[in-house]
Formats: C-alpha cells, structure tokens, sequence
C-alpha cells in the first residue's frame, strides 16, 4: 500500500511540474536584466504573467527597454495578458505561422521600436496593421509570401520615423505608388529577392533620405530612371535582374552612388558616362564600388565629352583634399576590345578585374591606371603584355596574369613596381625566363606564382627578386634542376619545384639560395639523389621527394640537414631503410614513408632522438611482429619512433589502428620479420642513456645547491 502511495504521488507531482511549466509562458530563467529598466525576456506562446519592477512602470526616470523574443507566437489579444507590460515592450521578434493576420496584438505596444516578424509565412497583413506604432524605426518583414503591400505603411502620426524596412524574400510583383510616400526618414529599403519586374516612377518619390536600396534578384528590365529622385541614394543592389540598358535618364543617380551593383544582368551596351562619379556627393572620401560582372558586354568605348571631362576632372581645384577611389568589376563578360580612353572618367581607379573576357590584349591610357592596386585579367586571350600600362602602375600589388597565353615577360615590365605582393602567372606559356628583372616585392609578401607553364629555364638576376619568399614552380618542364638559377634571391623561403622532369640530384643540382625553409620536389622522376646534395640547405624545415621512383636513401644524402623538421618520402620504391641514414636530422619530427612496399626499418638510430618522432607506416608490408615490437619499444621508451597511419586498418591484420602484414607459414619471406627492432642491449642502452641525464640533471641540482651553500657562507664570514 505504501508503495502504491508512493508511486501516486511522484505522478502527482510531475503531473503538477507539467501544468506549472505549461503555465510559465514567460519563463524567468529565460529573462536577463540588461541594466537600469532594461530587459530581455523570451516567452512562449504568449506574452502572459510577466511585468515590470513598480520603479520601471508608468512615468520613470529610466529609459525602458523592453526586448521581447516571442517564439511559437499565437497572433491574438486576450484579457489575460497585462496591458502595462505590452504598452512597455520596445522591441519583439515574434516567430509563428501566421498566414492572415491584423497583427492584434502590437495595437497594444505602442512603443515599439523594432519589430520582426521575419519567417512567419505571411501572405496578407490586414490594411493599417502598424497605424498606431509611430514609434517604429525598424521593421523586418522579409522571408515571408507577401505579394500587396498596399495601404500597409499607413500611420497615425506623421511624418513617419521609420528607416530601416526589409521586405526582402517575400512575393512581391509590383509596388504600387503611394505604398511608401509616407516613409520619408527611411535609410534603408530592402526589396530584395521578389517578383517586382516594373518600377514604378512615382513609388519612391518622397524616399529623400533613403541610402541603401537593394532590388537584386527581381525580374527587373528598364526603369532604373524611376529611382531618379532618390538624392541621398548611396548604395544601390540591382544584381541577378534583366536589365538590357541604363538609359540616360537614369545616369544622373548614378553620379552620387558609392557603390552600384548591376552584375548577373543583360547588359551588352555600356556608357562610358556610368563610370562618372560627382565627388561633392562623398565628401571628399568614398570608394566607389561599380560592379558589372556577369553581363553580355563586349566593347569599352573611349571616354568622349570634353565638357564633361574637365567638369569631372580628376585634380581639384579648389586645393581640398579629395580622397575618392574607385573599384571596377568587369569580369565574366565577353569584353574583347577596350578602347584607349574607356577608364578617363573613372575616379582613380584602384582596382579592375577584367577577369574571365575575351581580350587579347590590355592597352589602355596609362594615366588611368596610376593608382592600381589589383589588376585581375585572367582567363582571357592575352599573348604579350604592354609595357606602358605596366610601367605607370607603380602601386600595383595584386595582379592576376593566370590562364592566358603569354610567353615572355618584357625586360622592363616591372621596372617601376615597388608595392608587388602576388603576381599569378600560372597556366600560360612560359618557357623560358631568362634574367627575369622584378626589382622588388612589399615587405609583407611576396608571391610569384609560374606554376603550370612550359619553363625548363630560369634565373633572376642578382639584385633583383629582392623580398621574394614564395616562387611556385610546379607542372613545368624541368628536367635539369641546373637550369633553375635563384641562388641571389636571398629572401626566398618556399620554393615548389613539384610535378617536373627531374631525375638525378647531387650537390651541385640545386642553384637555390641557401636559406630556403620549404622544398618540394614531389611528383618528379628521381631515381637516384647523391651524398651532401641538401647539404647546404640548413634552415630547410621542409622536404617533400615523395612520388618519386627512388629505390634506396643512401648514407649522407641528408647530411648537414640539421633543421629539417618534416621529411617526405612516401609513395617510392624503397624497401628499406636505416634510420641511421637520418643521422643529422635532429629536429625530424614528422617521417612519411607510407606506400612503399617496405619490408623493415631500422629504429635503432633513433634510441637518442631529441624528441618524439612520428613515422607514418601505411602502405608498406611491415609484419605484424616488427609492428607490435615497434610499438612495445616506444611505449616503454626505449626508442622515440612511434609509428602511425595515415590510412588506419582495423582486425586482425592490424595493430592499434594501423595496418600490417601477418607472416604466414610456409611464405617465402627471407628476413627476420623482426629485423630493425631493437636487441636487449640496445635497451640498455636507451636505459643507461636515461640513466646518464638523470644524473647529469643531479650534478646540475647539486652544484646550484653547493653554490647556494658556498655564497651563503661567504656571506657569513
Ligand atoms: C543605473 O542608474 C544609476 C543611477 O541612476 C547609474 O549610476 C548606473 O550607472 C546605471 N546603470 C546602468 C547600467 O545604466
Ligand atoms: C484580428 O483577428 C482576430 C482573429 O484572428 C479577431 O478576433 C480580432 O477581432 C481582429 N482584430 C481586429 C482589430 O480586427
Ligand atoms: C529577424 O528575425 C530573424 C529570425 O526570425 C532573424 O534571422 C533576423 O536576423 C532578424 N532581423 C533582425 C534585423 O534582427
Ligand atoms: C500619407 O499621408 C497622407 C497625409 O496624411 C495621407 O493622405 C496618405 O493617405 C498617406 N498615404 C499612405 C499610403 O499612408
Ligand atoms: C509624398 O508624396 C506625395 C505625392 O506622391 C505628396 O503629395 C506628399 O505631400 C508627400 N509627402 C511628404 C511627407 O513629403
Ligand atoms: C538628403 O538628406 C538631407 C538630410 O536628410 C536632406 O536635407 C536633403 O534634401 C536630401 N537630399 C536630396 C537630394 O534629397
Ligand atoms: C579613342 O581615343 C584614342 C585616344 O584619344 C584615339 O586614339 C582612338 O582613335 C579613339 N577611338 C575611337 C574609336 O574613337
Ligand atoms: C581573378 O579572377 C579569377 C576569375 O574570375 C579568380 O578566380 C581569381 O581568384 C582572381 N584573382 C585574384 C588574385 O583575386
Ligand atoms: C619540354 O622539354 C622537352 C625537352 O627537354 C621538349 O622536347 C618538350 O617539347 C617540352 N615540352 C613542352 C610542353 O614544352
Ligand atoms: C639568407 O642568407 C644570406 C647569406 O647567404 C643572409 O645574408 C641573409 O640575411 C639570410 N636571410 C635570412 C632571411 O635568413
Ligand atoms: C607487399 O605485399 C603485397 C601484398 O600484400 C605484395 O603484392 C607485394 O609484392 C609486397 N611487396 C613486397 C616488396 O614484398
Ligand atoms: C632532466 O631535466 C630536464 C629539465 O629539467 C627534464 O626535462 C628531463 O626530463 C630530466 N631528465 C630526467 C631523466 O630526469
């Protein structure tokens, strides 16, 4: 009986926790104080059970804050909630599903400053739904199936305080006129991502103030002309629509845009007069961004109007100082001729990407290009580079020559360039770089990327390529490493000399500076590499001659190498391997060896390594019995190689995770399968070792002790 008792009332009571946390539609875990009369409270359902402390109620001296997260929100007033608390409510997320609404319950927060009720699959908001909210500043009703917005921005008082309104990701298909000819403080519009295709002249008539409109992704064609009243527009999106044209009623907008995105449109005609930007507009300072990528244009005109060229003149005359920059996208069209004077209106210009056209050629005013930073014209049908555009640019860092078909770099090319971070060459058609002059690179980077040519011969100057750290010189045709000549590039740190031709190394091979931290030489043909070929390189940190076809790393290959600190010789054809081979590579910490069919490795070289080395194993036909004595040896630190697998395997031809090879009785395996590891007496070597540093370590504590004992005797005396 008891027990039943007990039973009873423990369901008694989680019936009880139920009802309670049902009725707690506000919980109090869930609210923060935020400071003097400021809240944040997330509530459930309804807005119900919650007020405010009496100090925060009614006329205060605080400034309420009342931020009110409402999730699973049901769209209705009734009695029960407490009218004071909502009068209070400054700002509400609300999240439901609330496909009709008049939007009830905010008629009671008249204060609401902010109110999203974003994601709420709303088709239709009753006419009038925000009238009494002259409070409002922002309003996000985006991500919702809204198609009328007439009659919505309705208000009690006027003029109207709202400035920001999102209505992007909803269904739109047209704006009647007067839908926003109240909303005179707004700042920013967002009518992204909906159906509008027509742009009604007058709807945007009274926005003065707005700043910010993005229309992208709609079905828009033509009427750009009807933003024309718009006078403090900045920052237009037009992106992903289907316009053919920008008329010229619709240039003069243009003129006071920072920043215009027209890309992912129709566009096959430009108007050189869409470059121009009116700088009173900016204050002296903007970087204008015009983008126009993604469109049908094939041809730049040349810049014509005299008149408007010297109303546009890009020195002020009035001695201000006018910092206004001007970025252009013009990639992904199918631009095949630029006229000489196509960029005289811009402002300087401080990047362009002509990326991805048709051009076959870039020759424009030099002037134009004096302030270029960027310069992207990869991807096009370039066959040789012109020398005066080159020579002005003498603030370029970033230029993208990639995918093109040149096949020489002029003499003086870069003579003038002092700013160069990264220059991308790859996938034209060098062959050879004879003397290759680049004076210089920035003190922060400096990247020279040749990769993918057809170059089997190279040298830099001395005194040139100064600052130079990163050379990438992969997929060329380099089958005599001789003919690669950078040993005055005293700044070069990475090389890459990958996926070439190159089979036989040896200590005159490499014309490489010699403190270089990083070479790879994978994917080339090396079957054999001689003693002391690396010997040179001391600060290399970095050697990577996997998929290679070497068969054997003979003694003093690494000689000298006392930095190395990963070494990569995975994917040959070597089947063994004695680790005294590494002998000078003190720092090795990380040797990939996978997939080389090997047999054995000798550890017994590494019993005095200064640290931890990891081996990676995967891919070779160790046993299972060289395996396990391997790893007994590291976990009983008597050898500092501990084996790993890049590739792990699992069951029974395995051992903690990597794979090896069970010997089986009667196969023909001629070596001990546990050759390599270590005998009694090398352990006790590795013990004696430990032994001897523990008591160096002693000496150490006990001369500081006696030293200690000394002075202060001395000091006694
Ligand atoms: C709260 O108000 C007191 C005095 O009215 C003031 O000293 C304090 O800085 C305020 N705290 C916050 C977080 O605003
Ligand atoms: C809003 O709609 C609800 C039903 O969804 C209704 O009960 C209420 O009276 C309506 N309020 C107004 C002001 O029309
Ligand atoms: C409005 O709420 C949605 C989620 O409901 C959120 O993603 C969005 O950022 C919110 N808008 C603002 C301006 O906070
Ligand atoms: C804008 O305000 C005027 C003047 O109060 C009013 O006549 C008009 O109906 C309002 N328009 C809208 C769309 O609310
Ligand atoms: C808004 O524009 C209408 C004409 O479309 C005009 O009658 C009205 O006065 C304007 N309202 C304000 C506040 O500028
Ligand atoms: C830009 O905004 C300012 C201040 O908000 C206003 O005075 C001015 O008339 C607007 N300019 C134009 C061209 O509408
Ligand atoms: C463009 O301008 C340059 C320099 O003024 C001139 O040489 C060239 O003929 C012009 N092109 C056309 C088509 O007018
Ligand atoms: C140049 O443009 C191409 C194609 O548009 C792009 O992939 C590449 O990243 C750009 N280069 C730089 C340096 O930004
Ligand atoms: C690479 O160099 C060899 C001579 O070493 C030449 O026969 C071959 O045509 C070159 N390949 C390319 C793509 O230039
Ligand atoms: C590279 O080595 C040269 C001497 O060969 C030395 O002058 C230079 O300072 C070194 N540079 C770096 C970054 O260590
Ligand atoms: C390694 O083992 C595979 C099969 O597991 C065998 O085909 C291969 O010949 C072996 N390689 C050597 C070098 O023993
Ligand atoms: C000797 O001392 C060093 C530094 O205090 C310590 O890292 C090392 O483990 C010690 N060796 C032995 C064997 O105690």
């Amino acid at each position: 009986m008891t027990k039943m008792a007990a039973v009873y009332t423990s369901f008694v009571l989680i019936m009880l926790l139920m009802v309670s946390s049902c009725l707690c539609y506000c919980p109090l875990e869930k609210s923060y104080n935020t400071g003097n009369c400021s809240y944040r409270f997330h509530c459930i359902r309804v807005i119900q059970d919650i007020g405010l402390p009496e100090h925060c109620q009614g006329s205060t001296n605080y400034h309420v804050k009342v931020n009110v997260y409402l999730s699973d929100a049901i769209d209705r007033f009734d009695k029960s909630m407490n009218p004071k608390f909502l009068y209070s409510i400054t700002s509400l997320r609300a999240s439901g599903v609330w496909p009709q609404t008049n939007l009830s319950l905010i008629q009671y927060m008249p204060q609401l400053q902010t109110l999203n009720i974003s994601g709420n699959q709303i088709e239709k908001i009753t006419e009038n739904a925000f009238y009494t909210l002259t409070q409002l500043e922002y309003l996000d009703l985006s991500h919702n199936r809204l198609s009328d917005v007439e009659g919505l921005f309705e208000f009690e008082m006027l003029p109207n305080r709202m400035r920001h309104l999102n209505l992007a990701h909803n269904e739109i298909q047209q704006i009647p006129s007067s839908a926003f000819e109240n909303l005179t403080s707004l700042i920013e519009l967002d009518l992204s991502y909906n159906l509008i295709s027509y742009l009604d002249e007058n709807s945007f008539d009274n926005l003065t103030n707005l700043e910010t409109l993005r229309l992208n992704n709609n079905n828009i064609k033509n009427q750009i002309g009807a933003l024309n009243a718009l006078g403090n527009l900045t920052n237009l999106y037009l992106s992903k629509n289907e316009i053919q044209i920008i008329d010229d009623d619709s240039l003069e907008l243009l003129k006071h845009l920072v920043i215009l995105d027209v890309s992912w449109n129709q566009l096959d005609v430009l108007t050189p007069e869409l470059f121009l930007r009116h700088w009173q507009h900016f204050e002296g300072r903007a970087v204008c961004k015009i983008l126009l990528s993604e469109n049908h244009l094939t041809f730049l005109p040349n810049a014509t109007s005299v008149e408007l060229m010297s109303r546009f003149t890009r020195h002020d005359h009035h001695k201000k100082r006018v910092d206004v920059l001007t970025k252009l996208d013009l990639s992904k069209n199918s631009i095949t001729t630029i006229e000489y004077n196509a960029f005289r209106y811009l402002v300087r210009l401080t990047s362009l990407d002509l990326s991805q056209n048709k051009l076959t050629n870039f020759r424009v005013n030099a002037d134009d290009l004096v302030y270029i930073e960027y310069l992207n014209l990869s991807k096009n049908y370039i066959t040789q580079l012109n020398l005066e555009c080159f020579l002005s640019m003498n603030r370029l860092q970033n230029l993208d020559l990639s995918n093109n078909y040149i096949d020489g770099i002029p003499d003086l090319l870069f003579i003038n360039n002092y700013q160069l971070k990264r220059i991308d060459m790859k996938f034209n058609d060098l062959k050879v770089l004879e003397n290759l002059h680049i004076k210089i690179f920035h003190p922060d980077e400096g990247i020279l990327d040749l990769s993918n040519n057809a170059i089997y011969k190279m040298n830099i100057p001395s005194g040139e390529g100064m600052r130079l750290k990163k050379l990438m010189l992969q997929s060329n045709n380099i089958s005599d490493p001789t003919n690669i000549d950078l040993k005055h590039q005293i700044d070069l740190e990475h090389i890459d000399m990958s996926n070439n031709y190159i089979q036989y190394l040896n200590s005159s091979s490499l014309c490489l500076p010699t403190n270089i931290t990083h070479l790879d030489l994978s994917y080339n043909d090396i079957s054999k590499i001689a003693p002391a070929t690396f010997h040179k390189f001391r600060q290399l940190k970095t050697l990577r001659l996997s998929h290679n076809d070497l068969t054997g790393i003979e003694y003093g290959i690494f000689q000298g190498m006392t930095s190395l600190v990963y070494l990569n010789l995975s994917n040959n054809d070597i089947s063994y391997l004695d680790s005294k081979v590494f002998i000078d590579l003190r720092s090795l910490y990380i040797l990939s060896i996978e997939h080389n069919s090997m047999i054995f490795l000798d550890y017994k070289g590494w019993v005095a390594h200064k640290h931890e080395l990891k081996v990676y194993i995967d891919g070779n036909n160790f046993t299972c019995d060289w395996l396990g004595t391997a790893l007994s040896d590291y976990n009983n630190n008597f050898s500092k190689m501990r084996p790993y697998a890049l590739n792990g395997g699992t069951g029974k031809h395995s051992l903690q995770g990597i794979p090896c090879v069970q010997k089986e009785i009667g196969e023909l395996v001629q070596i001990d399968s546990k050759s390599g590891t270590l005998t009694d007496s090398d352990r006790l070597l590795a013990v004696n070792l430990k032994i001897l540093e523990a008591i160096k370590n002693q000496t150490y504590v006990l001369r500081k002790f006696m030293w200690h004992s000394l002075y202060a005797e001395s000091k006694n005396i």
